[in-house]
């Protein structure tokens, strides 16, 4: 068995700056081009979704600052929030044919200051022994030291791919890839190429509470140590999703070699 798991980014399927603006277009598309590969693929070969929360939930979760401040209302708007736009998603894939199902982090992992602390797989294996697709997206969860935290899409990701064994793992942006300082895609990072590279990645252009390129890059680096590897590549780009499941050099190689 093969798992693959990828991340699309927020900045992909929403208008990133405006308030809970989806790009249903952009959404439809990348449905397309993973419901082709998930029906070509081999039943053993195993997908796990993930998405970015964009124009939805990222304002309010920066009016309620849960980090500074516990409000069981804000939990309750942010979440709301992200669960719309993981709906349109979830349509979107069934209606192109892809047997997906929601996982909403809400209610299946729990956070240690910010960290993940716990998440029971059970769920997430039946849904991939029985051929279903799970989609997970960033999410407000609850934190037993701070009440509760944001969870980002790009954190949920890596997480699964360690939990789960993945094969490989991709996150989708709206960039061709880590760019170096004069706008050129970079190719390939290690852990000890990462150290000087830093000082020209920086978070998000838009609204994002969660690390931006910065984050996502750090995540993969961790996840390079253990041995799984990953590409940040344009899912804004036609095909490029697909090129991706079809394991083809796409974007920038985050390894550990
Ligand atoms: N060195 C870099 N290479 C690529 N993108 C970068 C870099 N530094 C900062 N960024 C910003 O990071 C953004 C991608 O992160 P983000 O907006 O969080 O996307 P996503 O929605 O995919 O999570 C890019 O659009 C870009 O503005
Ligand atoms: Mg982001």
């Amino acid at each position: 068995m093969s798992l693959i798991i990828l991340k699309i980014g927020g900045s992909v399927i929403t208008k990133k700056d405006s308030l809970s603006r989806p790009r249903k277009d952009e959404i439809d598309r990348i449905s397309k081009e993973i419901a082709s590969f998930a029906t070509d693929r081999d039943v053993s070969d195993k997908l796990v979704l993930v998405h970015g929360a964009g124009s939805f939930g990222h304002p309010q979760a920066l009016r309620y600052n849960l980090d500074e401040k516990f409000d069981v209302k804000g939990v309750y708007e942010i979440h709301s929030s992200v669960k719309e736009l993981n709906s349109m998603v979830l349509d979107s894939l069934n209606n192109a044919g892809v047997s997906a199902l929601p996982v909403h982090p809400l209610s299946s992992f729990i956070l240690e200051n910010g960290n993940i602390a716990g998440f029971s797989p059970e769920t997430v294996n039946v849904m991939l022994k029985r051929g279903a697709v799970p989609v997970f997206h960033g999410d407000v969860v609850m934190d037993i030291i701070k009440g509760a935290s944001v969870l980002s899409g790009d954190r949920i990701a890596p997480y699964l791919a360690t939990l789960l064994g993945a094969s490989r793992i991709g996150a989708g942006s709206n960039v061709d890839g880590v760019l170096d300082e004069s706008g050129t895609v970079i190719k390939k990072i290690t852990p000890t190429g990462f150290v000087d590279m830093k000082k020209h990645i920086s978070g998000s252009s838009s609204t994002d509470v969660t690390g931006g390129m910065l984050g996502k890059v750090s995540e993969f680096i961790e996840l390079s140590r253990v041995g799984i590897s990953s590409r940040i590549f344009n899912a804004s780009k036609k095909g490029m999703v697909s090129k991706f499941l079809y394991g083809e050099d796409v974007g920038t190689l985050i390894a550990d070699k």
